[in-house]
């Protein structure tokens, strides 16, 4: 609804760089139009097969441990940087783990410093002298490095802008955590910071998932070469990278090793938009300059993916008790549903009227390409905004 007091107020305008027709110009179909692919899940031995047969000096040829954690940490770091941009993630925390996991964890530390973050990396324990070389190489490039538990906690390193990751156990973990990680674990498992896992979650299992319902849920999750039987259960953001294996594994090992990736990416993406829900939002403005204000802010926040203004409407409504006919624009709102609060909150800051217009409709459906682009375009909420609310 409107009030016609503030409507001749002068609006800011912003340079804008919104769609004001169709939205589809900005889609660009080679990379985004491919769906989620449908890769196989293996199990834990299948898993530790795969990691014989690459390092097996009797098949040939065979990789070095140091070759492949140094492809599976930069696979991380790169899944990460997807996730969490460094402009609005600046911080990581890492927790690294006893094993091969925990090597991922230094690699990938080293590389989000290079890549402008600061990282801190809690680091217990170490298992060899070239663990201890990965150590000194992230020491090298900045990361702090931390042996134990500060006295004031874990949650003591936390910023607003933390984002960790959980690289302590891996596919090859069994059993309830030992010290000191007895006291890491169930910190991931209570910290309202984003989380994003290798490989599976710690504590979970990897070939039945959550068993002991620790409630664990990350708010992401880097598997590596394959998803693990345990992640089927996984409703976070889920990444698949590892693109260093032959496509032998296919017939040895029923992997999926093609047709992934695309171009020079290291990882793809497999989290399904299908259960996804996306809605439309309805606001009128006064006038063009308005709205394109508005949604030159919702735009360019990744609040919307989406606002066509839709230019000379007619409004005929009821305001305190007199008929009104005013002339106004129409934006049509495409976001996601879990944005549509803050698609109302941005309105309502810029909105020169009383009590706007924010009308949601919800989206039955719609191309599959189309709606991965939506969904692409906005940003989704973290488990940590979740909470927040
Ligand atoms: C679940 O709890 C049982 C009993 O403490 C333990 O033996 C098992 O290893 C736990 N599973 C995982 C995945 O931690």
């Amino acid at each position: 609804m409107l009030s016609s007091i503030m409507r001749h107020s002068t609006l800011r305008t912003v340079a804008a760089l919104v769609a004001t027709s169709a939205c589809t110009r900005a889609f660009t179909p080679s990379s985004v139009c491919a769906a989620a692919p449908n890769v196989p899940y293996i199990n834990s031995k299948t898993a530790a097969a795969i990691d014989v047969s690459l390092m097996d000096p009797a098949t040939s040829p065979s990789y070095t441990l140091p070759q492949l954690m140094e492809l599976a940490g930069l696979t991380v770091s790169t899944a990460f940087h997807k996730t969490y941009p460094p402009n609005n993630f600046r911080h990581v925390l890492v927790f690294v783990g006893p094993g091969n996991n925990g090597g991922d964890g230094l690699v990938a530390a080293r590389h989000l410093k290079l890549w402008g973050y600061d990282v801190t990396c809690v680091v217990p324990k170490l298992k060899d002298e070239y663990f201890e070389k990965l150590k000194r190489q992230a020491e090298d490039c900045g990361c702090e490095m931390l042996s134990e538990e500060p006295a004031a906690g874990y949650a003591s390193l936390l910023t607003s802008e933390t984002v960790i990751i959980d690289s302590v156990f891996g596919f090859s973990a069994t059993g309830p955590p030992r010290a000191p990680y007895d006291t890491i674990v169930p910190f991931l498992h209570s910290t309202s910071a984003p989380v994003m896992a290798v490989d599976i979650p710690s504590g979970w299992s990897v070939d039945s998932g959550d068993v002991n319902d620790t409630k664990y849920s990350p708010d992401s999750l880097i598997s590596l070469t394959a998803p693990k039987t345990g992640s089927k259960g996984f409703t976070g953001r889920h990444w698949l990278g590892g693109r260093f294996v032959p496509k032998r594994f296919e017939a040895e090992f029923g992997i999926k090793t093609e047709d992934i990736y695309e171009g020079a990416e290291m990882v793809r993406e497999l989290t399904t938009t299908s259960d996804d829900a996306y809605s439309v939002v309805y606001v009128t403005a006064p006038n063009g300059d308005s709205a394109q204000s508005i949604a030159s802010e919702l735009v360019s926040t990744k609040t919307v993916a989406c606002v066509n203004i839709i230019p000379a409407v007619k409004s005929v409504y009821a305001w305190k008790g007199k008929v009104e006919t005013d002339d106004e624009v129409l934006m049509m709102i495409k976001t996601r549903q879990e944005r549509v609060k803050d698609v109302e909150k941005i309105v309502k800051k810029l909105h020169e009227y009383e009590t706007p217009e924010v009308l949601v409709v919800g989206v039955e459906g719609g191309s599959e390409e189309y709606l991965k682009w939506l969904g692409e375009s906005v940003e989704k909420k973290t488990k940590k905004d979740k909470d927040e609310e």
